[in-house]
């Protein structure tokens, strides 16, 4: 049984391979590739683009999704994760695809299960399927041709499970990964290089991405108000200048204190390219692990 816990689960040779199954499901065309298989989401996190989007690749390959509100389920009556998860399992599903604040807990969840574990993002450690949409974005702006390119992390790299996924996987495709960010927000390993201010780097960049400020994974209050933060890290035009650089935001976007409103609307704005991206690849995903 494949699971997808991490991006390392996946070969480069598997990635490029769904990359090439993710530009078929591009065009959009109906199909049956899924036809008979059920799929079952648990956001125990909010969610506006992995739900929605898995469910959506899901629909497209003909697969049925039963979506568990976990609001209403019965682990408000005290019934544990791994229950929940057992339970679910036992009604033989194709797939679980799971959101939790817990790192690791995906991971865990694999030893009650006989079918696939999806991490759609488990507390600050990890986010495969978004870095993967987001590899996807790089590879395809730049025709395959990553080997060298250079992007910058912006923001809050240090609670952020995006940044933990990409900064593992893209330097697998050759692309030199390095972080900016204020001090309260700084990755703490020592593995990447650190910059305090866009402009040091800025002009060696090829690609930014930029973070949303998660202050709910902060014990401390480090601003009074993201104002001060966005003088110095809002991704604007003044910011972009006329340099060649593609920008990605794994969403959900703060206006004006990750990117300016008009900096969304520049060509350079990858933005909502990687949320039709992240259909195509989770379609990709699904038909990989459940077809096998
Ligand atoms: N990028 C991302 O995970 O967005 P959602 O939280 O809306 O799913």
């Amino acid at each position: 049984m494949q699971h997808l816990i991490r991006t390392s689960d996946f070969s480069k040779e598997e990635i490029l391979s769904i990359f090439d199954d993710a530009r078929e499901f591009l065009k959009f065309k109906p199909n049956e590739i899924l036809k008979g298989k059920i799929i079952v989401t648990l956001f125990f996190e909010n969610s506006t683009r992995t739900r929605s989007s898995f469910e959506i690749a899901a629909k497209r390959l003909g697969a049925e999704v039963v979506s568990l509100d976990v609001s209403t389920s019965s682990t408000s009556k005290g019934e544990t994760i791994f229950d929940t998860v057992a339970n679910i399992n036992a009604m033989k599903p194709d797939a679980i695809i799971i959101r939790h604040s817990e790192c690791g807990l995906p991971e865990s969840l694999t030893q009650y299960v006989d079918c696939s574990i999806i991490n759609a993002g488990d507390g600050k450690h990890a986010h495969p399927t978004q870095a993967l949409l987001d590899l996807f974005t790089i590879y395809e702006h730049f025709n395959g041709q990553t080997e060298g390119k250079k992007i910058a992390i912006v923001g809050d790299v240090r609670t952020s499970r995006v940044a933990g996924s990409n900064r593992r996987l893209l330097p697998r495709f050759g692309i030199d990964v390095s972080f900016i960010a204020p001090d309260c927000f700084k990755y703490e390993g020592t593995d990447f290089k650190h910059y305090d201010k866009i402009s040091d780097i800025i002009d060696e960049l090829d690609v930014i991405m930029s973070l949303r400020t998660q202050l709910e994974r902060h014990s401390e209050i480090y601003f009074e108000s993201l104002n001060e933060y966005a003088k110095d890290y809002c991704i604007t035009t003044e910011v972009m200048g006329n340099r060649d650089i593609i920008l990605l935001h794994p969403g959900p976007v703060n206006r004006n204190v990750d990117i300016s409103d008009e900096m969304l609307k520049d060509p350079r704005s990858k933005v909502l390219t990687q949320v039709t991206n992240g259909v195509a690849i989770r379609a990709a995903v699904l038909k990989k692990l459940i077809l096998k």
